[in-house]
């Protein structure tokens, strides 16, 4: 396996972009490129029955992976999943509202962490994501990289502490605040599970891992180094221990001037940015270091026109010194056009 990783790294636009090469045009791929947008995302969903059913059937999970490729071409496959099954295969309750989002058990004393399961248990849940990430290994073309994922311990602590999305993730600050010690020990066991976790899926094929820090930008000053930094390390360094071929992608969305030197205190290969800073900045500041990604504002997708165009072609400029693989600032909504997709990457790829 590993001498198959390195050949294809030789052919792989994304593996080679990770590996630091400034490429004449930038790989690109899109945050939550399977999705409500696509009308056969949808058809998908249904024949499953809900959004938790897709996620655990592989057949399902890697048909609907495999859509953006088909209709796009896009030179990466991110795993069909999502960020909040790990805290499900720890032992808490998940269930989606739909038009709503995520809920879960919270997490807000003691008795409520001690009820998790050990990081050892967590397979029999999440074996069908792994199988689901054998399947896509089989099915992508040779020239797709296929990205595995997980959520950072912090966004997924948001989760677990609060059981749903919050504006300003207050109950998370709160017990970090009030109960120093039990948020540190879940963030402990989140922190193991996901070495465990995206062991797994390398192991079962995926070429590249990206961790989502979704929430990172409300940790300020210490906090950030404490929470956001030192986790990224410690799940870089385990997995590079133990599959050092495996290129890591970090990002700590809206983390502002904590993007500068991350990729160096963490040892990510690349760093993911969001749109709230400028491609000319981070060429400046982030990209000196190595790899970036990002960072089309991805309500052009929903706009489109000329300003998605003239945007994606200056970004593209402001990168073109070092590597590169383009993308949005966050995930595509379902209310994008399926037709600006194909003109972002009409505009990024010269046509
Ligand atoms: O990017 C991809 O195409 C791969 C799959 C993927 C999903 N979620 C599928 C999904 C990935 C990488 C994620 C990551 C994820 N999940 C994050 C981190 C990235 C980010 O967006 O900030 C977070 C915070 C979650 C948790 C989550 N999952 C929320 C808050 C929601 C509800 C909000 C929403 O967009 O509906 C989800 C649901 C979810 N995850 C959907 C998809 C396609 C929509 C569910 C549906 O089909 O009804």
């Amino acid at each position: 396996m590993k001498d198959g990783n390195h050949t294809m790294s030789q052919t792989k636009t994304i593996l080679r972009a990770l590996a630091g090469e400034t490429l004449p045009t930038p790989p690109i791929w899109m945050m939550r490129q399977a999705g409500r947008y696509l009308p056969e995302y949808r058809a998908t969903r249904a024949q499953a029955g809900d959004f938790l059913s897709l996620c655990y059937n592989p057949e399902l999970a890697a048909e609907v992976t495999l859509q953006p490729i088909r209709r796009y071409g896009f030179d990466a496959a991110i795993l069909f999943a999502d960020i909040l099954l790990l805290p499900q295969a720890l032992g808490a309750d998940l269930w989606f509202v739909t038009g709503e989002g995520p809920r879960l058990s919270t997490i807000t004393q003691a008795a409520d962490f001690d009820r998790l399961k050990p990081v050892d248990e967590i397979d029999a849940v999440l074996n069908p994501i792994y199988e689901t990430v054998r399947i896509l290994r089989q099915e992508l073309p040779p020239e797709t990289t296929l990205i595995g994922f997980a959520g950072a311990p912090w966004t997924v602590a948001t989760y677990m502490i609060a059981g749903r999305g919050t504006p300003d993730q207050g109950p998370a600050h709160a017990l970090k605040a009030e109960n120093q010690a039990l948020f540190e020990v879940l963030l402990a066991r989140i922190t193991a599970g996901t070495i465990e976790y995206l062991s797994k899926q390398i192991e079962a094929g995926a070429e590249v891992v990206k961790i989502f820090d979704s929430w990172a930008g409300s940790l300020k000053g210490e906090d950030f180094q404490k929470y956001a930094v030192a986790p990224a390390r410690e799940i870089t360094q385990a997995l590079k221990a133990r599959h050092p071929e495996i290129p890591v992608i970090g990002f700590p969305r809206e983390a502002g001037d904590g993007y500068i030197g991350f990729a160096k205190a963490t040892g990510v290969d690349c760093v993911a940015l969001d749109n709230s800073v400028s491609a000319e900045w981070a060429a400046a500041h982030v990209q000196v270091d190595g790899c970036v990604q990002g960072n089309l504002a991805s309500s052009h997708m929903v706009t489109g026109g000329q300003a998605l165009v003239d945007e994606a072609k200056a970004i593209v400029q402001a990168f073109s010194g070092g590597p590169h693989i383009f993308n949005l600032g966050h995930g595509i909504t379902p209310d994008a056009d399926p037709d600006n997709v194909q003109r972002m990457i009409d505009a990024v790829r010269g046509q």
